[in-house]
């Protein structure tokens, strides 16, 4: 009988150890249970191996899919080493604040009547220039509404504001945009409103019929695009996730119903490294759900938090690669899934870093990449999951 056998027996006869241990410690308020139930996800018999150099883009192509990345302007203006490695890897990019009406210090939209698309050009240039599809994110959000909104949008000028607003703005690169995020998160079954809808300004200043209009005013601006309706919260096997999984199909099934054009539905995939309820079974099934309305889905933002996982890197490491292959796995099975987009390539430049950083403010692991541009095993994993999937 092998050393290992011997080794993993009493590795699990101790991981038991700790657990039971845990369990008893927990009483006392320590966290060994927890460390015990992440240790769990932690298994080093997975090795991540990959054949070959090829990149996740070319991996992905392979299948006939797609391997992108979110990036943002300034980024790659200032880091000619990441937008090397971005251009190597990603076959698709999409904007992570340009495109938004306001956000950080790009200003979309700087009053009610102008639009300033210095940024969006330059993004919009930097993917021709590198042969890179591209995603528009997005038009119509809660979030990074410029401050004018607030004051000057009423009931009475909004709709010509939307208008205006799509029909300039998606005109602008008729040809250039592989898919936009129409809405953006317009689902919230906690705000108890008339069909799990989330209460945002566009919902208060046009009713639920803004959703449809967005999308008939997307395709008239650009029949050649992609139209998606992009959310977040769709992934585990929770009462919460649950509940928006099937809000968001009522949702789809509604606008297909009365012939809105929308094409995909675009899922975050914002995950957690932490997390034991990823249910295979459950997520097919949405997924199957989805593409029996006759939509493509892409996978628009994912990336793996790490915020709740120990100090330990490698074990980090190993848990999140997990996280992104177990879930790709299931997700590129179904064959209505034709993209797959990291929101963010590098640990140098992720969100989370300042909007969920980890207790011990050690810099996080969510990506690919890590900070000096060095594969990590969540880039295995990923490439592992294309090198897997069924072709297209
Ligand atoms: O660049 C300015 C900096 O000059 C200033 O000192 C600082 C002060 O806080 O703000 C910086 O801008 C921030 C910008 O990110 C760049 O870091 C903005 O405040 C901040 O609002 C902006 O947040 C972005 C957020 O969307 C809102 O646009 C995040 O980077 C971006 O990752 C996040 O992305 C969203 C998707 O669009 C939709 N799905 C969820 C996803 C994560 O929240």
């Amino acid at each position: 009988m092998s050393n290992n056998w011997k080794f993993n027996k009493r590795r699990d006869f101790l991981l038991g150890l700790a657990g039971i241990t845990g369990m008893v410690a927990l009483g006392k308020g320590q966290s060994i249970y927890l460390n015990y139930s992440i240790q769990s996800l932690d298994n080093q018999a997975r090795t991540f191996y990959v054949y070959g150099e090829k990149s996740l883009k070319e991996r992905a192509a392979t299948k006939g899919l797609i391997y992108g990345a979110a990036a943002s302007h300034d980024n790659l203006i200032s880091d000619s080493e990441f937008a090397k490695v971005f251009i190597q890897q990603s076959g698709m990019m999409v904007p992570e604040l340009e495109f938004k009406w306001s956000s950080g210090n790009k200003r979309l939209r700087p009053d009610q009547n102008s639009f300033d698309f210095k940024a969006a050009d330059w993004m919009i240039e930097f993917s021709q220039k590198n042969d890179l599809l591209f995603r528009g994110h997005t038009l119509v959000w809660h979030h990074a509404l410029p401050n004018w909104f607030e004051e000057q949008v009423n009931r009475q000028n909004a709709e010509l504001l939307l208008t205006k607003h799509i029909q300039t703005v998606v005109g602008r690169y008729v040809g250039k945009v592989h898919s936009w995020d129409v809405v953006n998160e317009a689902i919230a079954p906690s705000h108890n409103i008339f069909n799990g809808l989330r209460k945002t300004p566009w919902l208060d200043l046009l009713g639920t019929d803004y959703i449809d209009l967005a999308f008939r005013l997307a395709a008239q601006a650009d029949p050649s695009a992609l139209l998606v309706y992009n959310d977040f919260g769709l992934d585990y096997d929770n009462s919460k996730d649950e509940a928006k999984r099937q809000a968001v199909l009522s949702l789809l099934e509604g606008l297909k119903s009365k012939g809105t054009p929308i094409h995909a539905l675009g899922i975050q995939a914002h995950l957690s490294g932490d997390s034991h309820s990823f249910n295979p079974q459950k997520f097919r099934d949405f997924l199957s759900n989805v593409a029996s309305l006759d939509l493509k889905i892409l996978i628009t933002e994912m990336d793996v938090k790490d915020q709740n996982l120990p100090f330990d890197t490698a074990m980090r490491d190993r848990t999140i690669a997990a996280a992104y292959e177990d879930y790709l796995s299931v997700a590129l099975d179904e064959k209505a899934v034709i993209a797959v987009l990291t929101w963010g390539l590098s640990d140098k430049y992720t969100w989370l870093n300042e909007f969920q950083p980890r207790k011990d403010k050690t810099p996080v692991r969510p990506l690919p990449l890590d900070a000096q541009m060095q594969y990590k095993l969540a880039w295995n994993a990923i490439a592992r999951a294309f090198d897997h999937a069924p072709k297209r």
